[in-house]
């Protein structure tokens, strides 16, 4: 291979990885990426998933999962196999690859998909968790419905956005002071649409186009600390048990 051959094919895989991959979130600002120096915050989602949802163990799905941020701490706190679904094939790999790492390979599993119509049966899942996700669903009120569909009667879902309520205070306010001041920096018109689609109001707005029967909306959103749910909003919901 000519020399020139061999820097127009690293050019094109540069290329590739810098581009984002289908599914992901392309209108998210370049600087929630600094707010991981803060601290990892899905094992404390993972504590409020099992606190709220009390779920019995079978069949749980982790929808828009990336690379098992929250399925893989969900494992290793219960055991309980996840399914994760994401259209996004790499990040699921590397995730995979982490559980593979961690001797976790035979509770961890890749489906390829969307939340809009996810390839389950219906009344199949237990226990549906989704974190950071539904702000970048193409059809939030559908994916819901679809929500709704797989849920077993007495399955719960957990969908929203959040650092968790046991998320240390003094990081939760500093997040938030972050985000208030990147509300008028130079990526402004980025965070203002990160904040909007994480209104408490937003979510009910999508829950409410679902019809979904039985639902509570619980945080206050990006920018407002909640005393019980620290920083985010969550849609909790349980599909009503048969008579
Ligand atoms: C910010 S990441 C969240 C990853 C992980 N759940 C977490 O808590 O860190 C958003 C994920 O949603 C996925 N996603 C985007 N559109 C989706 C859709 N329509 N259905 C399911 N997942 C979707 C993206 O591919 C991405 O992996």
């Amino acid at each position: 291979m000519s020399r020139w051959m061999i820097a127009f094919c690293s050019l094109g895989l540069l290329l590739v990885l810098s581009s984002p991959a289908p599914g992901e979130e392309t209108a998210a600002p370049a600087g929630l990426r600094g707010e991981a120096a803060l601290g990892d915050r899905h094992r404390f989602v993972v504590e409020d998933i099992l606190r709220l949802c009390e779920p019995d163990n079978g069949f749980w799905v982790d929808l828009g999962a990336g690379r098992g941020q929250v399925a893989i701490p969900l494992i290793e706190r219960t055991d309980n196999p996840v399914i994760m679904l994401d259209p996004n094939e790499q990040s699921m790999a590397e995730g995979l690859r982490i559980a593979r790492e961690r001797g976790m390979e035979h509770r961890l599993f890749a489906v390829v998909g969307v939340a809009e119509a996810m390839p389950f049966p219906d009344e199949s899942v237990d226990l549906l968790v989704s974190r950071g996700s539904i702000f970048f669903w193409d059809d939030p009120a559908q994916g819901l419905r679809e929500v709704d569909r797989v849920l077993r009667p007495g399955g719960k879902a957990y969908i929203g956005g959040g650092a968790g309520s046991g998320f240390p205070r003094e990081a939760t306010e500093k997040l938030v002071q972050m985000r208030r001041e990147r509300m008028e920096g130079p990526e402004a018109e980025r965070w203002q649409r990160f904040v909007e689609l994480r209104r408490p109001e937003q979510m009910e707005q999508w829950a409410a186009a679902a019809e979904l029967p039985e639902y509570t909306v619980l945080g206050k959103g990006a920018i407002t600390i909640d005393p019980e749910m620290g920083q985010g909003v969550w849609l909790l919901l349980e599909k009503p048990s048969e008579p």
